[in-house]
């Protein structure tokens, strides 16, 4: 008899029965890939609980959390408010998805969302950030009757087909194509946007206020022009806010921090408070009308977890958490707190070579250093890879700070930071003073490079 079977299910025992298997079962039946690298850099740990900005391990050690689950915990983890809301919808045994009906969640999601967005007038919910893509690319379509999307340089709108063919990283694409046609541009370049317009077949330029890979953001006023640009040549402006929008830039959406109403609006990750699946496309009505014309295309674009009770529960519940706790304020606070902090520290190590970013959303990037044998360490790792530098730095304070990182994408010297938009002074100070005694290492010469070297042989012969 399998194990557990006929007996019922107990989920805190099953749990109990596989502490610490995740690993071996993740590398023999999801990607194998991924176990492998977690073990080369040292982050295999097993998490068994989390609060607010805070994870804890299965020895019970303490992590602070700079990564949110890649900008999905806002709230930071396991919010009371958003636990309780959905064991209350659980609780209330609804009528989920019955699929035709109109239930109540949906529609009060949509307007609390389009209330912080005004210019905005409807929404499509689905259930990832690149499937919100995804329905902005095939609205804008729709609405203008072209094909080509135009994109920037080092995008990132995620991995499906559709989002895949405005990446702007060949890594990511190399291996999957042919894709939609698409054209990019470099980030922030009027010109060539104004010269790809010219061509006629553009439905859309579709852009990250704050780009997710290295940080980068369109000079000011870019956004502004951009829109009236397109608009003069009968195209659309598609603001991608998966990782930026629910406050994370200090503002509900990262473009209003510019004079702009975008036509399409994507938002996912942070929305449910990272505990449901969940997206949205938020667009103005002519375009909604274009694409459900009549009775007949009711269903031309759909999805069967659209507008599911759980996830429209948490969203209602997070978005109540971040108006509460003056989260959006907080995180222009704090993430300003922390830039400040972040940037004196550029003055005093100069292998810390620029902090950039909105709120809590912030580049760090490395670049030569001047002393002889920093510079000498430097040159050697640039050899070996660019972008090695960044990851050993996220190594460091992970092995010896206990802080989670991540680099923002491949062969780049950035690091990111995307905490919870609730952390205070208390993990501004942790964070500064972790990450100013790995620069100072850094600064002095070749520590970094042989902990992490002995990082990857021990785990090495472990493995
Ligand atoms: C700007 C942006 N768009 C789209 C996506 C894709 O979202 P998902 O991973 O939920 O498909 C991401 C994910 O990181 C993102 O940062």
């Amino acid at each position: 008899m399998r194990e557990n079977e006929g007996m019922g299910f107990d989920l805190p025992a099953l749990l109990a029965a596989h502490r610490g298997d995740g690993y071996e079962l993740y590398g023999r039946y999801l990607n194998p890939q991924q176990p492998k690298v977690l073990h080369a850099i040292g982050f295999d740990r097993t998490y068994e609980r989390a609060e607010g900005a805070y994870l804890y391990d299965s020895e019970g050690h303490q992590y602070t959390d700079f990564l949110a689950g890649f900008g999905v915990f806002a709230a930071g983890r396991n919010h009371p408010v958003i636990r309780q809301a959905l064991h209350d919808a659980l609780d209330l045994h609804l009528a989920d998805w019955t699929q035709f009906d109109c239930g109540p969640l949906p529609g009060l999601l949509a307007e609390k969302l389009l209330a912080r967005a005004p210019g905005l007038e409807r929404v499509f919910f689905c259930s990832s950030g690149t499937e919100a893509v995804e329905s902005a690319l095939k609205f804008a379509r729709c609405a203008t009757g072209r094909g080509r999307v135009i994109y920037c340089d080092h995008a990132f709108h995620g991995l499906t087909a559709g989002s895949l063919s405005v990446n702007g990283s060949a890594e990511f694409r190399r291996g999957f194509g042919p894709l939609l046609p698409d054209t990019s541009i470099p980030l922030g370049d009027l010109d060539a946007l104004a010269a790809e317009l010219r061509r006629g077949d553009v439905a859309a330029l579709i852009i990250e206020p704050v780009q997710g890979k290295g940080v980068h953001m369109p000079p000011p006023g870019f956004l502004a022009a951009a829109s009236e640009l397109l608009h003069a040549h009968g195209a659309l402006l598609i603001c991608d806010e998966v990782q930026t929008g629910l406050g994370r830039t200090g503002k509900f959406f990262a473009y209003q921090h510019e004079q702009v109403v975008p036509d399409l609006v994507t938002v996912a990750k942070a929305l449910s408070g990272g505990y449901v699946p969940v997206g949205a496309m938020l667009a103005k009505g002519p375009i909604f009308e274009k694409v459900y014309s009549s009775m007949d295309r009711v269903m031309v674009h759909s999805t069967t977890f659209k507008g599911g009770v759980l996830a429209m529960a948490a969203g209602l519940a997070s978005l109540a958490v971040l108006d509460d706790e003056g989260l959006v304020d907080n995180a222009a606070r704090t993430g300003e707190a922390l830039r400040a902090a972040l940037t004196a520290m550029a003055e005093r190590y100069d292998v810390l070579a620029d902090v950039r970013g909105r709120g809590l959303m912030i580049g760090l990037e490395f670049g030569k250093p001047s002393s002889l044998r920093a510079r000498t360490s430097w040159n050697m790792l640039q050899k070996a890879r660019v972008g090695l530098f960044a990851q050993m730095v996220v190594v460091a304070l992970f092995q010896r700070h206990r802080i989670l990182t991540q680099v923002s994408g491949d062969h780049m010297e950035v690091i990111k930071l995307i905490p919870p938009l609730m952390i205070g002074d208390t993990e501004v100070k942790l964070f500064t003073e972790a990450f100013g005694e790995v620069m100072e290492g850094a600064s002095r010469g070749s520590g970094l490079v042989w902990e992490f070297g002995r990082t990857l042989v021990k785990q090495a012969v472990r493995g």
